[in-house]
């Protein structure tokens, strides 16, 4: 086992496989249980377990109670605290078979203390940091009774219109595929039937992250190479780490929605990955499949779904409703409603909840006084992982760090705004517990220096787009204007400027922008904050532009008017804390991109690792007949991998162990990293290989392995990456995992365009 000690906290990363065979209690294995509970089950009470509803406010407690002492509610989620769960905890103990419920929520990037958005926490490439959010958000889950959580979510996102792309890992499929192992050990721990655990639900499978031009819920159409080399490996890490759960998603794939893909759902995930978990459809989506054109009703959508092995159906009537006549009439078989059921059963078995259905729910004595309360956040955790996970684009002149005697104008609609802070899926965080980046700026100040502060512009002054966000969200208006004049705010701005020594703007989107269901086709800064850099720009004060946002955005201009650039994504519950700790040089930023940035919309896709072509971009090729826009650069504004730091580093050429590889050995590749600057730093050595001539066309780079290295001033440190014959397989024209012999080009560097490159041969 090995443990990990980040802040002092002890954190277990030992491998959860295994604890399926290992029953929680004194209960006989998993399998025998199960299926001695399944004999003695009635079809409605099979039925009932396929149910997930889904609780709001205004739900009628007493009339769910009755269902699901009836046996006809499996489980629940957006119910979130003991309190309102263990009474229907106790409903289940009055059924006939007292089967526990089980409780799940979208625990997407922390429970109460709000971690950074998850494309943040993929821009630390610190696996620890990454673990450590995860085990917080398990406990946190776990101390409010839920049992499950629908995450990770490893959708590949290669085209930032799509709102969810915050919702990510971003565009690399080694990247996200490392991290969701990581947060499925880091949710699971050794065992999810334990309290302070909670069982993993990866997200969703398949391909969501590919909807053709970035809008939510469109078709995915795409090669199976494709599928198979870039798409599917990331849901299949988390499966292999021991996901207990697998969320399907909303859209079709070649035209046959996953949600009743019988390839998608039986030969892909249940034959070839050997995926022994419960699988839940997302929201609606069973009858959602009339709507796809595949079922004509209900009943035929409900028929569909079970026979693809859809085993539960997250809030919509389908099941319910048509499962009763399928079965009488035998268009469903029995068995295919008792393999859903089995699923089921095992899952809740798997969390610990046949051993003690309060495992999570505890005695009422126990109950948190305040269920919001100080105490049970992780500020210290928080703010550490959110300052790993801040990327520095630009810094010239040393600009930043800020001194912190300085005078400063904190601008921006984004400086003031707790709600945004937390970003998109925020669980249970509390806007008023989050520290904003004029609050973090306040207290690393103290008695020191000078803060004024002027709001400037609104986040977007088109009503449309502030009314769509705020139907978006329907508990309060998330985004409220300011209602004076654009241009008295500006004025107010550019006056507090001018009396500044350095002028730090707080721009972006509001956390709703980047959200499910909130794609863009333009990705600027909206119109008013532009206006705003742009009045800014004329006082000649140094500008330092904190961005927010959850997506890459085209900032081309605005980067060129600032001095500094700092991408904070949406930081979470102590974001403010950590950017003032980057902004004031207290902690020195290590985040590397894992996304790239384009400079126009029009570039989409401008994922780094795409497919060698016959007539590449050759700059200044005459007549120029090669792959190019001939309006914009074909390179992105900042690629994949890129970020700077405070100090520099160096990087030596690439060293190779030999220049042969045969099958079964390994070759180790190396490279002497410097700090060469001032401070001590981190950085993160980045692997890629090219496979130089194939049977099929490879990507021009891939990133295989890196390190996050930490170096003093002057420092160096020799940085090795062991490479075998798996590193080098890729999914043939057949669909076969293999490494062709040949050869390949190691390139090593700290983002993914300078790359120290070397060559070797596989035999
Ligand atoms: C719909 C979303 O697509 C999914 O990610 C989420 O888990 C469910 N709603 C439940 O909130």
């Amino acid at each position: 086992m090995r443990k990990m000690y980040l802040l002092g906290i002890a954190i277990s990363l030992s491998s959860p496989s295994g604890w399926a065979q290992t029953p929680p209690s004194a209960l006989p294995p998993k399998d025998v249980f199960v299926a001695d509970l399944l004999k003695q089950m009635t079809v409605d009470e099979k039925i009932g377990q396929l149910r997930l509803i889904s609780i709001a406010p205004d739900m009628p407690r007493e009339l769910i109670r009755k269902e699901i002492a009836a046996g006809r509610i499996g489980g629940t989620f957006n119910s979130i605290s003991r309190a309102e769960n263990r009474p229907m905890q106790d409903a289940a103990m009055r059924s006939r078979l007292k089967i526990p419920m089980f409780f799940a929520y979208d625990v997407i990037h922390g429970h109460r203390t709000i971690f950074p958005i998850s494309l943040a926490l993929a821009s630390s490439w610190d696996m620890d940091a990454i673990a450590l959010s995860g085990r917080v958000s398990a406990k946190e889950a776990s101390a409010d009774s839920i049992d499950l959580t629908f995450a990770p979510m490893v959708d590949i996102a290669r085209d930032p219109r799509w709102g969810r792309t915050s919702e990510g890992f971003g565009e690399d499929t080694y990247l996200v595929s490392r991290i969701a192992k990581v947060m499925v050990d880091a949710y699971q721990g050794t065992s999810p039937a334990l309290p302070g655990n909670i069982m993993a639900s990866v997200k969703h499978f398949a391909l969501y992250g590919a909807v053709e031009g970035g809008r939510d819920y469109n078709t995915v159409d795409m090669s199976l190479t494709r599928m198979y080399q870039d798409y599917l490996p990331p849901y299949r890490a988390a499966i292999d780490a021991g996901a207990g759960g697998v969320m399907v998603a909303l859209n079709s794939i070649n035209g046959i929605p996953a949600t009743s893909n019988m390839w998608l759902m039986q030969d892909l995930l249940r034959k070839d990955w050997g995926f022994k978990g419960v699988a839940i459809s997302d929201h609606g989506a069973i009858i959602e499949l009339i709507k796809h054109g595949v079922a004509k009703d209900n009943r035929e959508a409900a028929k569909l779904a079970i026979k693809a092995g859809i085993d539960m159906s997250m809030n919509d009537k389908a099941y319910g409703e048509e499962l009763p006549g399928l079965l009488k009439s035998g268009e469903v078989p029995q068995s295919d409603v008792d393999n859903a059921v089995r699923e089921v059963l095992g899952a809740k078995y798997d969390m610990g909840l046949f051993a003690d259905p309060y495992v999570r729910i505890g005695k009422a004595e126990d109950d948190p006084a305040e269920l919001t309360g100080e105490s049970r956040l992780h500020r210290a955790e928080a703010r550490d992982v959110a300052r790993r996970s801040l990327v520095l684009l630009k810094n010239q002149a040393q600009t930043l760090p800020l001194n912190k005697q300085a005078h400063i104008a904190l601008v921006g609609p984004l400086a003031k705004a707790p709600i945004d802070m937390m970003g998109s899926w925020a669980a249970n965080g509390q806007p008023a517990q989050s520290v904003t980046v004029f609050d973090g700026l306040r207290s690393a100040l103290g008695e020191q220096g000078q803060l004024t502060y002027a709001r400037g512009a609104n986040i977007t002054d088109d009503q449309k787009v502030v009314d769509y966000l705020n139907f978006l969200n329907f508990d309060a208006p998330e985004v409220t204007n300011d209602t004076r004049p654009a241009q008295v705010m500006i004025d107010e701005a550019v006056k507090a400027a001018k009396q500044a020594d350095v002028v730090v703007a707080v721009v972006g989107e509001s956390r709703g922008m980047s959200h499910e269901s909130s794609s863009r086709t333009e990705l600027d800064i909206p119109a008013s904050q532009r206006a705003l850099i742009d009045a800014l720009k004329t006082t000649g004060k140094p500008l330092v532009l904190v961005l927010m946002n959850g997506r890459p955005l085209t900032i081309d201009t605005q980067q060129q008017q600032a001095d500094a650039v700092l991408e904070t994504w949406f930081s979470g519950t102590e974001g403010g804390n950590a950017i003032a700790d980057v902004l004031f040089g207290d902690y020195n930023p290590s985040g590397k991109l894992p996304i790239t940035f384009p400079r126009s919309v029009g570039q989409i896709p401008t994922y780094y690792n795409h497919l060698s072509i016959g007539r590449p971009f050759t700059p200044g090729k005459p007549g120029n007949y090669t792959s190019q826009y001939f309006d914009a650069p074909n390179t992105p504004l900042y690629p994949f991998g890129y970020g700077l730091s405070y100090t520099n580093f160096s990087l030596s050429d690439v060293k190779l162990s030999s220049k042969t590889l045969a099958p079964g050995a390994t070759l180790t590749a190396s490279v002497t990293l410097k700090n060469t600057g001032q401070r001590d730093g981190e950085t993160v050595v980045q692997l890629y290989l090219r496979d130089v001539a194939a049977s099929m066309s490879r990507p021009v780079k891939s990133l295989k392995n890196f390190e996050k290295v930490m170096l003093k001033a002057g420092e160096q440190k020799e940085v090795q990456f062991i490479l075998s014959e798996d590193d080098l397989k890729f999914y043939n024209a057949d669909l076969k995992y293999v490494a062709e012999p040949g050869e390949f080009d190691v390139q090593i560097g700290l983002d993914s365009e300078n790359v120290q490159q070397n060559s070797f041969q596989l035999l």
